[in-house]
């Protein structure tokens, strides 16, 4: 017990340390979206025609469904070169720099060949014509901070290769995303809340990055615009683990006190449970909930006796592993709001199987504030490595085949 006290001091002093600079990554980033939006495209967000063109039966086959008792959270990567990578850099153009982990310079290619399989079941073969069928006339939102934006561009690039060009567009809306596809109607975005309740880093071009602060039951202004989605995907965590404690507000919006972290997340997801509960109608929306991603910033947690992070790793975790950087008391947070939910929502247990893949963050070969590494920067890895976001194509796709595999699995003809 005391030994787990200890190392949970250890990460929270740590976090800050790799947050620092991702954080002011994601600020310049948004500052880029933001000079290259377009804003009166805005007006075209609404008022698109519900178009019935390619409209073709759908068609599930008993590979598309996964068993009601196989939990795919469960299971081990395995080595497929041959369906992996499921797209290429080269044939996604709405990825961005940050991603494009072997554009940048990263030197083995081992990271996007790797399956997910679970123990008990398959999961069904991503088909990007399925997914836009099943999702016809519906909007598909991810709601989170950089990491949830890279499971959005995954998700983009994973259903954009059958689109023809001039069908498809991606459009800058800060805080919003929105990718298009037209002949289906569908529309897939991504919305910015880094805590999911408001907070002092919600605004896409000045926020601060170091004197952050939650306003632990307000959610009303990010609601409205996720109002009505059809398929909703939140996630919140690596913003809040800066410190042990977090400025907040609770009630009075101007008597700003620290809370406990755990306090905080709790009362933050309570407001968005509520939220969940007033706001949307199980019959045709459909809620997910994504786990923590995990960071490999300390290498003697798999490797005992070292002392560097994600750098040059290129091989997944085999056996059993848990980064201390996942907190379980977090994790059992999440857990005790979902219970208590009248909504259903799906938690998205991707936490252990991705806590495998120490090779698979963008490292060196990711961006610091808007700009690739220097190459001084690259030879300093212990401080410049980003082992928190992920190279694509690589493990967010993970993310979205089981993501597609729920919306297969619950589709009964309104989703
Ligand atoms: C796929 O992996 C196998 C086993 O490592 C290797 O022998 C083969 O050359 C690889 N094929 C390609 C196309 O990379
Ligand atoms: C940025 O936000 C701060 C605090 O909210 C405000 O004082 C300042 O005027 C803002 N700057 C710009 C350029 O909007
Ligand atoms: C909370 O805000 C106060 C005043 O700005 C600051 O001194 C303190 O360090 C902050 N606490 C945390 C945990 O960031
Ligand atoms: C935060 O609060 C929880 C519940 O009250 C407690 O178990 C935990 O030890 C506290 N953590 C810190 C760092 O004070
Ligand atoms: C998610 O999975 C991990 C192990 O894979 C487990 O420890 C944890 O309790 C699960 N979380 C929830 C909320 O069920
Ligand atoms: C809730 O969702 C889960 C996962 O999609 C599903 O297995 C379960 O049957 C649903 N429960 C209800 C009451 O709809």
């Amino acid at each position: 017990m005391m030994k787990h006290l200890s190392l949970d001091r250890r990460i929270q002093s740590l976090f800050p340390v790799a947050l620092a600079s991702l954080l002011v990554l994601g600020t310049v980033r948004l500052v880029l979206d933001n000079l290259k939006s377009d804003h009166s495209q805005i007006f075209r967000l609404y008022g698109w025609p519900r178009g019935e063109k390619h409209r073709l039966p759908i068609v599930l086959s008993p590979k598309d469904r996964i068993e009601e008792r196989c939990n795919v959270f469960e299971g081990k990567w395995v080595w497929d070169n041959v369906s992996y990578p499921l797209y290429t850099e080269e044939s996604c153009p709405f990825l961005v720099k940050q991603v494009t982990c072997h554009r940048n310079g990263r030197p083995d290619s081992f990271y996007k060949n790797w399956r997910w399989q679970p123990n008990g079941c398959n999961l069904p073969r991503f088909d990007p014509l399925k997914l836009l069928q099943i999702l016809r006339g519906k909007r598909l939102m991810f709601v989170g901070d950089s990491v949830q934006r890279a499971q959005f561009e995954s998700m983009v690039c994973l259903v954009q290769s059958v689109i023809p060009e001039g069908k498809k567009s991606l459009r800058r809306v800060p805080p919003k995303k929105i990718f298009k596809a037209e002949e289906y109607d569908v529309s897939i975005e991504y919305y910015w809340a880094p805590f999911i309740v408001e907070s002092n880093s919600d605004h896409a071009t000045n926020h601060t990055v170091l004197k952050r602060s939650v306003k632990l039951d307000s959610i009303a202004k990010h609601g409205k615009e996720w109002e009505g989605v059809d398929v909703l995907v939140f996630e919140s965590y690596v913003w809040w683990m800066y410190k042990p404690l977090i400025n907040a507000t609770y009630g009075s919006p101007y008597n700003v006190k620290e809370y406990n972290l755990t306090t905080a997340y709790r009362l933050a997801l309570e407001t968005w449970a509520n939220w969940i509960d007033s706001k949307i109608n199980p019959h045709n929306q459909k809620v997910f909930f994504m786990s923590m991603s995990p960071t490999h910033l300390w290498s003697w947690e798999w490797k005992p006796g070292s002392d560097g992070n994600c750098f040059s790793e290129s091989d997944p975790i085999q056996g059993p592993y848990w980064g201390t950087g996942s907190s379980l008391k977090i994790m059992d947070i999440v857990h005790d709001i979902l219970q208590q939910l009248k909504v259903n929502v799906t938690l998205m247990n991707i936490t252990q199987l991705s806590e495998f893949r120490k090779d698979a963050h963008t490292s060196i070969y990711g961006e610091r504030k808007g700009k690739l590494l220097t190459k001084e920067q690259r030879s300093d890895p212990k401080k410049f490595a980003d082992c928190i976001h992920w190279c694509l194509p690589g493990v967010p796709d993970t993310w979205n085949e089981i993501l597609y595999a729920y919306l297969l699995k619950n589709y009964h003809g309104f989703l």
